[in-house]
């Protein structure tokens, strides 16, 4: 494939990114109508694919939007994969974004009457993790959280994050922790978790946080390895006695922090239960090291 031409998937057709167009009637470009998931791919192998499906078919549902045909059976991971191979980007590590809107039709604020197609978008990107943020801890700020109520549904209504995102990136940090009533919530596209004498304390999963992938994942492979973990938020002032301190993501993998506005957590080196999880993560993303490799 040509690296500079790659190929996206629109409304059932593959064809070059540079003439893949979208309607400006699209409710997703109007209304920010729309929800999306962003997939991990190592050589050409999708991270969790049907978790990531489950939650993009829940957020549809939620917003009665249309369920597309291959979303419902799940076929579109087939064509995720073929794009992934199209594009060249199954050698290496890989993003892939999807993207439903509710469609395009004259701009009205209730629903198109009568029902119209959503709109369905897929790309893939090639991706480099951070290596050197998860050897080293990140630094994050924290931030009020401004979105609605409804942060588990996972929208391209992404004002609130963007806004945080770039306080933290003003302030040259990884990452903005958003606080609510004085709790800790989760990142502006990550999901947060403390560690407090061995304990692993994560928000639980409600209508306030999006439930990460990764995030369920991690808290299922710390069980697994006998660490204790709680789904009950951290107060802000409950962050200068933790000993550890991490953030979970798809872009993010498992990413220790090491300061909080300014102040130290723990060590300020990335602790033994983020190092285990880490491990625990990397191996479950990347499978276990062939001990046949040289
Ligand atoms: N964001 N919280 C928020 C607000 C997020 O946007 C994300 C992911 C997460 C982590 O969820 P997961 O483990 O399923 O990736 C938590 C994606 C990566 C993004 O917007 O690019």
């Amino acid at each position: 494939m040509n690296p500079d031409a790659p190929l996206v998937h629109l409304n059932g057709t593959f064809l070059p990114r540079s003439e893949a167009r979208v309607s400006v009637d699209d409710r997703g470009f109007v209304f920010g109508d729309g929800v999306y998931e962003v997939f991990r791919s190592v050589r050409g192998r999708m991270y969790a694919p049907d978790a990531h499906m489950d939650r993009l078919r829940e957020g549809l549902a939620t917003l009665r939007i249309r369920i597309p045909e291959s979303i419902a059976d799940g076929t579109l991971l087939e064509v995720a994969r073929r794009l992934l191979s199209e594009n060249g980007h199954d050698e290496g590590e890989a993003t892939i974004y999807l993207q439903v809107t509710r469609g395009s039709a004259p701009r009205t604020h209730h629903f198109p009457d009568p029902d119209i197609p959503p709109t369905v978008y897929l790309s893939t990107s090639p991706f480099e993790p951070r290596h050197d943020l998860q050897d080293s801890g990140g630094a994050c700020i924290l931030h009020p959280d401004r979105r609605w109520a409804r942060a588990h549904i996972k929208t391209v209504n992404l004002l609130p994050n963007i806004l945080a995102k770039q306080a933290a990136h003003d302030a040259d940090t990884f990452e903005a922790i958003l606080v609510r009533d004085g709790m800790v919530l989760e990142g502006s596209s990550t999901n947060v978790f403390g560690v407090m004498d061995g304990v692993v304390r994560t928000y639980p999963a409600a209508n306030y946080i999006l439930r990460g992938v990764t995030r369920d994942r991690v808290l299922a492979l710390a069980r697994d390895r006998g660490v204790p973990c709680l789904e009950e938020g951290l107060a802000v002032e409950e962050l200068a006695a933790l000993d550890e301190l991490f953030l979970t993501g798809t872009t993010t993998d498992v990413l220790p922090v090491s300061r909080v506005d300014g102040q130290v957590i723990g060590e300020g080196t990335p602790g033994p239960i983020t190092r285990l999880l880490q491990d625990a993560f990397r191996e479950d993303l990347y499978g276990r090291p062939d001990p046949e490799a040289d």
